[in-house]
């Protein structure tokens, strides 16, 4: 799949911007980068500060797979950032992945992915919009993890269009995986790379509970399993761990 890149100097947002365009075509495959956002946005209604110097970047994909496996593609995208991230990376710094979409780097949170997903009028399929945001020269302030920049780890900072170029590859390659032969394939790729395994933590249950135990592994469509010290396991779908 080849995207056409757009470069803006400053946008709201990065998503907004694909949102518009494929609402104007939706045989557009766009990849929008911007040098800045104004209303550049996280998870959970978070802001996400978008100072220039680092990488605002998203693209869309349309699935013809079960809405409810939609959620996984956070997983996909972090397994991808992190192939390249880690290549750019000296081996003391510890890369890995927080459930659902943190990329941290020694425990302090580099970037973040932002899934929203849009039904296009005549699409028989929900559209992911894919949002990623990069710390490369600075570490706007975050709620729940102290940022950190790649500036504070390598010299030689990446162009910025190479880098998203590189992590659309990888993604892609990631995708088609997930895509044609199953989640099942990268869940214990994605458990090799993510933070946090067997440490305690809590979260809200499907259930509407707070519970609060282990966590102990991803169950085969992308749910965080708790086990808590009874036992019992809870999945984790739509909230966010907390580590304890
Ligand atoms: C998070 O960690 O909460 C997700 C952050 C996602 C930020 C990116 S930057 C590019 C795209 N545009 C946005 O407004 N948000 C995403």
């Amino acid at each position: 799949m080849t995207y056409k890149f757009l470069n803006f100097e400053k946008v709201e947002s990065t998503s907004d911007e694909v949102r518009n365009v494929i609402f104007k075509d939706p045989s557009q495959d766009v990849v929008v980068i911007a040098d800045m956002q104004t209303r550049g946005r996280g998870r959970r209604g978070r802001r996400w500060y978008s100072p220039p110097g680092n990488l605002y970047f998203s693209f869309s994909k349309t699935p013809a797979i079960n809405p409810a496996a939609l959620g996984q593609i956070s997983l996909v995208t972090g397994i991808a950032v992190h192939h390249v991230i880690s290549k750019l990376l000296p081996s003391s710094a510890q890369i890995a992945l927080k459930w659902p979409n943190d990329i941290l780097v020694n425990k302090m949170k580099l970037g973040g992915i932002l899934i929203e997903t849009e039904q296009f009028p005549g699409c028989e399929y929900a559209t992911c919009i894919i949002g990623i945001g990069i710390n490369i020269t600075s570490s706007p302030e975050m709620v729940a993890f102290p940022p950190c920049a790649l500036r504070d780890y390598i010299n030689e900072l990446p162009d910025k269009d190479e880098l998203a170029r590189n992590i659309i590859d990888e993604f892609n390659r990631c995708y088609n995986v997930w895509l044609y032969d199953g989640f099942e394939k990268l869940r214990s790729e994605w458990l090799s790379l993510s933070y946090g395994l067997g440490k305690p933590v809590s979260a809200r249950a499907e259930n509407g509970f707070e519970i609060y135990g282990r966590f102990l592994t991803l169950s085969s469509d992308g749910a965080v399993v708790i086990c808590d010290d009874d036992g019992n396991e809870y999945l984790v779908r739509s909230s966010e761990i907390t580590y304890l």
